[in-house]
C-alpha cells in the first residue's frame, strides 16, 4: 500500500503486551506503569485476523514487541499461527533476551530467526543502574547463545549523556568476531513522564566517539525502510548502526504502521494514536470494512515524525512509556 507522500507501507509493529520485567529508566519508571486488563489487549484470534487483512494488502513484515513479548502467555502459540498464515517473508521479534532462552530450539524450527535485542551496557553494574534489574548474565548468555545458533541478532543500545557512553565502544566491539548489527539509538522522550528533559547524545555525537575509535569507518549504503545508518570496520563480521530515532531523520522512507496491545494504531511514532481497531473490530465489522480503514489510515499517515508531533490533541503522549507504544 502506498501512503500520500508515495512511500511503501509494508511493515507492521504489533505490540503483545504493555508489561515488562525490567524497568529501563528511559522507558518507565521504577514503580512500572498502569497496565492494561487482560480484557483490553488484542487477543491472538484479533492479532492473527488483522495480520491476514495486512497481509492481502501486501503487508510483508511484521515485528511482535511489548513490553517484553515473552512475558504474554503462550506468545510463541501467536508466533506459530503467523508463521502458519504464509503471508510474510519475515517475521521479527525485539526482545530484552531475558525470557526466551527456552524458546530458542523452537523459534528456529518456526524459522523465526530475526530478534532484535536490548543491551545498553556490558558493564553489570549500568546494566543494573540503566535496566534497575540483574538480569545482566542471563541476557549475554542469551546473545551468545542466539548467535551460536545462527539467529540473525541487531543489538539495541539506547545511549544517554553521563549514563553509558563509556560503553559505546565496547558494544561495537562485539561486531569484531559476531555477525550482528551493534546499534546505538538517540533516546527518545517516552519514559512514562519519569525523566522530563532528555538531555540529548545525538546521532552526531555517536558517530563522532566511532570515527575517534575507528580510522577505517565506511558508511554502508542504507536498505529501504532502515532506521539504522550503518557502518562497517574492515575485518569485522558484523556492522555498527546509528539510530537517530530523535532527530527523525529516517522518515522519507519509513514503511511502517503499529499497533499497540489495547489495538491502538499509530501511522507514526510520534502521533498519540489515530484509530483504535481492536473497538472497531469488536463492533462487527466485516474484513473488508477492516482493510478499508487500513486504506484510510495508511492515505492519512503523517509525513514525518514532526508533522506528527503537530496533530497531537493532547500532550500527554509526551508522558507515554514506549513499553506500551511498542517501540
Ligand atoms: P528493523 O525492523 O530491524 O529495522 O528494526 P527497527 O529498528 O525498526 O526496530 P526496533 O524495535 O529494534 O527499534 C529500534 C529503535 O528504533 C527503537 O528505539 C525504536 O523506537 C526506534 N524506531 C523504530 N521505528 C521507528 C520510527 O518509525 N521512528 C523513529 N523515530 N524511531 C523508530
Ligand atoms: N528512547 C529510545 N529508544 C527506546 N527504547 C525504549 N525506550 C526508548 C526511548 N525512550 C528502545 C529499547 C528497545 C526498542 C524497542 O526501543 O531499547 O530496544
Ligand atoms: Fe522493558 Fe524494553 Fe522498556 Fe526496557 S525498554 S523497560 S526492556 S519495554
Amino acid at each position: 500500500m502506498k501512503d500520500s507522500f508515495d512511500r511503501t507501507i509494508d511493515y507492521v509493529r504489533i505490540a503483545v503486551t504493555d508489561r515488562c520485567n525490567l524497568r529501563c529508566f528511559y522507558c518507565m519508571p521504577s514503580e512500572g506503569i498502569t497496565y492494561e486488563p487482560k480484557a483490553h489487549l488484542l487477543s491472538y484470534e484479533e492479532i492473527t485476523r488483522l495480520l491476514k487483512v495486512l497481509g492481502k494488502l501486501g503487508f510483508q513484515k511484521v515485528r511482535f514487541t511489548g513490553g517484553e513479548p515473552f512475558l504474554r502467555k503462550d506468545f510463541m502459540k501467536l508466533l506459530e499461527n503467523t508463521a502458519g498464515l504464509n503471508d510474510y517473508k519475515s517475521i521479527h521479534i525485539t526482545s530484552n533476551g531475558t525470557l526466551l532462552q527456552k524458546h530458542i530450539p523452537k523459534l528456529k524450527e518456526l524459522g523465526i530467526t530475526k530478534i532484535n535485542l536490548s543491551i545498553d551496557s556490558l558493564d553489570k553494574e549500568r546494566f543494573h543502574k540503566i535496566t534497575r534489574r540483574d538480569d545482566f548474565e542471563k541476557v549475554m548468555q542469551t546473545f551468545h547463545m542466539l548467535v551460536d545458533n545462527g539467529f540473525k541478532i541487531k543489538l539495541n543500545a539506547v545511549i544517554m549523556k553521563g549514563i553509558n557512553t563509556q560503553d559505546i565502544i565496547s558494544l561495537a566491539e562485539l561486531a569484531k568476531d559476531h555477525p550482528v548489527d551493534v546499534r546505538f539509538i538517540e533516546e527518545m522522550p517516552f519514559n512514562g513522564g519519569y525523566k522530563e528533559n532528555v538531555e540529548m547524545y545525538s546521532a552526531r555525537d555517536i558517530y563522532t566517539d566511532l570515527k575517534a575509535h575507528y580510522s577505517e569507518l565506511e558508511k554502508l549504503p542504507g536498505k529501504h525502510g532502515d532506521t539504522a545508518s550503518l557502518l562497517s570496520v574492515p575485518e569485522y563480521k558484523g556492522n555498527i548502526g546509528i539510530i537517530a530515532a530523535f532527530s527523525r531523520t529516517f522518515c522519507n522512507t519509513c514503511n511502517r504502521l503499529r499497533i499497540s496491545s489495547k489495538g491502538e494504531i499509530k501511522s507514526c511514532l510520534y502521533d498519540d494514536g489515530v484509530f483504535n481497531i481492536r473497538d472497531y473490530m469488536r463492533s462487527g465489522v466485516s474484513d473488508e470494512e477492516l482493510a478499508n480503514k487500513f486504506r484510510e489510515i495508511v492515505r492519512l499517515k503523517p509525513k514525518d515524525g514532526f508533522e506528527a508531533e503537530k496533530m497531537r490533541t493532547s500532550p500527554a503522549s509526551a508522558m507515554q512509556s514506549m513499553s506500551s507504544i511498542g517501540g
